[in-house]
């Protein structure tokens, strides 16, 4: 897939999520006003929802297919406390082989969907040394490093403008709403700049002494394209991380993908109180909204 809009009669990316929202809708008419993306270790969240339908990407044209382990790969449209969301078990990643464009096809496609809201999960290894294993950090900004950029071609401005802001990524008040959750539930929620790195090698310890002195509080191999992508469509973002190790060279050993698959686990009850909590507040702001028009 590119990103070019052509003259030569070729399908567009907007042509595709046409196609892909089309399939989408020909199974279940749920409009879903919020997104979210489910990281490493918290695909089970899922299983919560009230599903009306679960869709494998594999049936959705266009739809890039996950291949990263903990990463199930169906899109889930249903209700979950008072929202009607659209819930991606699985994400895939630039380290897949994967083009920046097809890795935000299914954000532009939840937004394409109806949703306004964007809620991204992710797993990360702290570089702050007060981030440690298991900690859950409220992304409050971002650095790209992956080289890379999902808008990168001729911009299509039904999908978005082509310089979009970047200075409220984080939704402000998203992160007020995360921050008043967390405390009502007792949950410790530190807050942070994650900068996204292409992978999938871990880094070194040089690099994470780079990440800390460019400002850099955890690192990993997402979000910064979907939150991107994210913004162009118009999106709210929220994202939170899920501390998972602590950064290359932090502690005296190595870095270990079974650590970051445990410590998910071992947290990912919190994480869906405070998952869940965020979105019985969104609706509680809806029904507000609603009722003071
Ligand atoms: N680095 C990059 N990505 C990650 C890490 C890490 O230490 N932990 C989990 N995802």
């Amino acid at each position: 897939m590119t990103n070019q809009v052509t003259d030569t009669g070729h399908d567009t990316i907007a042509d595709h999520v046409a196609d892909a929202v089309e399939t989408i809708r020909s199974r279940v008419q749920l409009m879903p006003t919020v997104g979210i993306v489910l990281g490493s270790g918290l695909g089970s969240l899922a299983d919560d929802v009230h599903a009306v339908a679960s869709i494998p990407y594999g049936a959705i044209p266009y739809f890039p297919q996950s291949t990263a382990p903990g990463h199930a790969g169906r899109l889930v449209l249903g209700h979950l406390n008072g929202q009607a969301v659209v819930v991606m078990a699985g994400r895939v990643h630039l380290y897949e082989g994967y083009s920046a464009q097809r890795v935000t096809f299914p954000v532009r496609v939840m937004r394409a969907l109806g949703a306004q809201t964007l809620i991204i999960t992710n797993a990360a290894g702290g570089v702050r040394t007060d981030l440690d294993a298991g900690a859950l950090m409220l992304i409050t900004d971002h650095i790209n490093l992956t080289g890379r950029n999902p808008l990168v071609g001729e911009n299509q401005p039904s999908l978005g403008v082509r310089f979009p802001d970047m200075t409220y990524a984080y939704d402000p008040d998203l992160q007020a709403l995360a921050r008043s959750v967390a405390a009502q539930h007792d949950i410790k929620l530190a807050e942070g700049v994650y900068l996204g790195l292409l992978g999938p090698s871990y880094e070194t310890p040089a690099e994470i002494r780079m990440a800390r002195s460019l400002g850099a509080d955890a690192v990993g191999m997402s979000t910064v394209m979907e939150v991107i992508a994210a913004r162009h469509a118009g999106l709210r973002v929220l994202a939170i991380s899920c501390i998972t190790n602590m950064a290359a060279g932090i502690l005296p050993q190595k870095l270990d993908e079974q650590e970051v698959i445990e410590t998910a686990a071992a947290v990912r009850d919190t994480f869906i109180t405070l998952i869940r909590g965020l979105l019985s507040r969104l609706a509680d702001a809806q029904s507000v909204d609603t009722e003071g028009r």
